[in-house]
């Protein structure tokens, strides 16, 4: 589960321990809030014209299952174990494709209530197991669910929805209260009561519960509860409790709008690792992942113990990607998982046919891939152009398998019926032949993508590189020879590893004819107790709260502050001397964007100029700057705001000014990165 790039292994070896280090060959701490010297530290002379188009786009890469992050996070879903198939040991590796079954998150609403978990007269194929609810004849009996670590309860209409059928078989009516109240019972913030008229069928019940109050924590419970005798109890499965959602989809608000503000051109999905499965029955099988919840299996998690319910499935990450204005780059699983095993070649066939089968649901206007879409409530096709095959395949065993036969045989079936698509392999190593692009991945310290940074203007330029997954995961600080694993392993993104992260996305916007998209990861982190397994991340959040990371701020510069073309820059001083990076391009509206990076302890002034006498102008300037004193400063659900950027859409930030021949001189605080958007007069 450990990603190197291939280049980033070859530079690093490079470098070797003259990476590992604190930030940079930096000033002391003490001349922080030092003025800047007189004389720029570095002049930009930007060619007035550009020379190339730049190709870059910004990507979201919604990686599923990892960290609760779409059950239990970017899905709005507040109930945990919904279907009881929970119980998964991630170690034990399960096989089973429905899930073992269990009544994790659920308790009785009183003493005497029994909880039995049952697959008796199951809802459905596909969701087998189900509690029944009994208890003492004349007490009240109930069923009350613990969310993910809780539920925020907001003055808001909550969707109810739920399936219920008599124990006995016996028709019976079996009135309820459902309702959210405090964990501790002393609260209700919201109840309504149904005659659940109950059968020896299942049935749908479906109510809106709209709390009075809003509680002051996330310490509370959903539950169903007789009101009065419990008599023969009830049978109950799929339960589900939803907040208002993100314009249509199934998506939490404040999650999905954060993602959209940041304006990705590409959503990378689904995983990751949870593409590939732990082993090969675990794999993602699209078409478990669509149509009717009832009919949803789901599938053996990756990353947590829950199990994947898949109810975030294909077409809800597809309309989310669409409503994002971005396009998707699907993920397709390539035969190998995670335990080392590859589909023998003679075995692969299924999976490229599913593949296919896939590619047509998606993609075609007519036909019986086109009907079933259909009649899932999506008429039109999507809209996508890139496919990537496997995920990681220069890892371990992987990389024996995918040239020798894998890639080839995705690469041959799906040119063959989908020639206008776009083949995104996962590594090059091995025999891959055909690629028209490559996912490199890059998790890093500080120090590691400073100095790749200073490397990307000499990349090859023989094939497009999607860095699809990126981050700074570890401080640097403690010289771990194992990032992942080492204590300076990150909890939350930093000031200083965001600042890094910059520095590599500006080398991927100056270098945006060969680097045409990158996407930091992972997006999300439920920061409940054993939700999380992968740090740091650009959200975090609980039942109720999210967190804006600095990295994400990161992601927010250059996805609102795109380029549509470089321009060629010669620098005074070199980058690995200053250790100020840069980007300069055009936005296609005739304004030059600057984007400067400053990861000195100490502010530094910097000087811009245009060749062949173009000028720049303050009229209608733009800009955006984050900044701080501490470059280990985090924002964290206890101090969300330690490092928050600005923006003004109203000339130059301060420290700024044109001087009168147009050019633009710029002091740049201290560990800061900067973006200018300026008329080219
Ligand atoms: O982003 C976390 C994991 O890192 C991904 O699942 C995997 O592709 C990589 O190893």
């Amino acid at each position: 589960m450990k990603s190197l790039s291939l280049s980033w292994v070859a530079l690093a070896l490079t470098l070797g321990a003259c990476l590992f280090e604190s930030v940079g060959a930096a000033p002391s701490s003490s001349s922080l809030s030092t003025a800047a010297a007189s004389s720029p530290a570095v002049t930009y002379n930007v060619a007035a014209k550009p020379s190339r188009q730049s190709k870059f786009a910004l990507a979201a890469f919604i990686e599923t299952n990892i960290n609760s992050g779409t059950d239990g996070g970017l899905y709005a879903e507040t109930i945990r174990n919904r279907a009881f198939q929970d119980n998964v040991s991630n170690a034990a590796n399960t096989n089973n494709a429905l899930g073992k079954g269990s009544l994790l998150h659920w308790t009785g609403t009183s003493k005497g209530t029994e909880l039995t978990l049952s697959l008796d007269n199951s809802l459905s194929a596909a969701l087998p197991q189900s509690a029944i609810v009994t208890g003492q004849k004349t007490d009240s009996c109930g069923i009350a669910n613990s969310g993910f670590e809780g539920f925020s309860v907001t003055k808001q209409p909550y969707k109810l929805a739920f399936y219920a059928r008599s124990p006995t078989g016996k028709p019976t009516t079996v009135p309820v209260e459902v309702g959210l109240y405090s964990s501790d019972s002393s609260k209700t913030f919201a109840k309504q009561t149904l005659p659940l008229k109950l059968s020896g069928e299942w049935q749908k019940f479906e109510t809106t519960l709209t709390p009075s109050q809003a509680a002051s924590n996330n310490n509370n419970v959903f539950a169903i509860k007789t009101q009065g005798a419990c008599n023969d109890g009830f049978q109950v499965n799929l339960v589900s409790l939803t907040p208002p959602t993100w314009q249509g989809t199934v998506a939490r608000p404040d999650l999905a709008q954060a993602l959209a503000d940041i304006k990705p051109k590409y959503v990378r999905l689904p995983g990751g690792n949870d593409l590939e499965g732990n082993n090969i029955p675990s794999w993602f099988n699209w078409t478990n992942a669509v149509g009717d919840l009832k009919n949803r299996p789901g599938r053996t998690p990756t990353w947590t113990s829950d199990w994947n319910t898949e109810g975030l499935g294909l077409m809800e990450l597809m309309d989310l990607t669409e409503k994002w204005g971005a396009q998707a780059i699907l993920g397709i699983y390539a035969g190998y998982s995670l335990d080392g095993k590859a589909v023998p070649q003679n075995q692969l066939g299924p999976y490229i046919q599913s593949a296919l089968n896939q590619l047509h649901f998606l993609l075609d206007t007519t036909g019986r891939w086109a009907d079933l879409r259909k009649s899932y409530g999506r008429s039109a096709p999507y809209k996508f152009q890139h496919v990537e095959i496997g995920n990681e395949d220069w890892l371990g065993a992987a990389v024996q398998t995918y040239g020798p036969y894998r890639w080839a045989a995705f690469r041959d079936a799906i040119a063959k019926e989908f020639p206008q698509l776009t083949l995104i392999a996962s590594t090059l190593l091995n025999g891959v032949e055909g690629a028209k692009a490559v996912d490199d991945h890059l998790y890093a310290t500080p120090s590691q993508l400073f100095a790749f940074a200073e490397g990307m203007d000499a990349t090859s330029r023989a094939i497009p590189i999607w860095e699809l997954e990126y981050a700074v995961i570890n401080s640097g600080l403690t010289n771990d020879s194992d990032i992942y694993s080492g204590p300076g392993r990150l909890k939350h993104p930093t000031l200083i590893g965001a600042l890094a992260e910059a520095t590599f996305l500006a080398g991927a916007e100056r270098n945006g004819d060969i680097f045409y998209s990158a996407a930091y990861a992972p997006l999300f982190q439920n920061e409940g107790t054993n939700l999380t397994q992968w740090t740091p991340d650009l959200l975090s959040f609980n039942a109720g709260q999210m967190v804006k990371s600095t990295s994400y701020y990161i992601q927010y510069a250059w996805g609102n502050y795109p380029i549509e073309q470089i321009h060629d820059t010669s620098l005074s001083t070199p980058t690995n001397s200053s250790h100020i990076y840069h980007s300069f391009g055009s936005d296609g509206q005739g304004h030059l964007v600057a984007k400067l990076i400053n990861t000195n302890a100490a502010a530094r002034d910097v000087k811009v100029q245009l060749g062949s006498g173009a000028k720049l102008s303050a009229n209608g300037a733009k800009s955006w700057q984050m900044k701080g004193n501490d470059p280990q400063a985090a924002n964290t659900l206890s101090n969300p705001q330690a490092v928050v950027p600005q923006s003004s859409s109203s000339g130059l930030p301060q420290g700024a000014q044109l001087t009168s021949d147009g050019s633009l001189t710029v002091t740049l605080p201290a560990y800061s990165a900067t973006v200018l958007n300026l008329a080219l007069a």
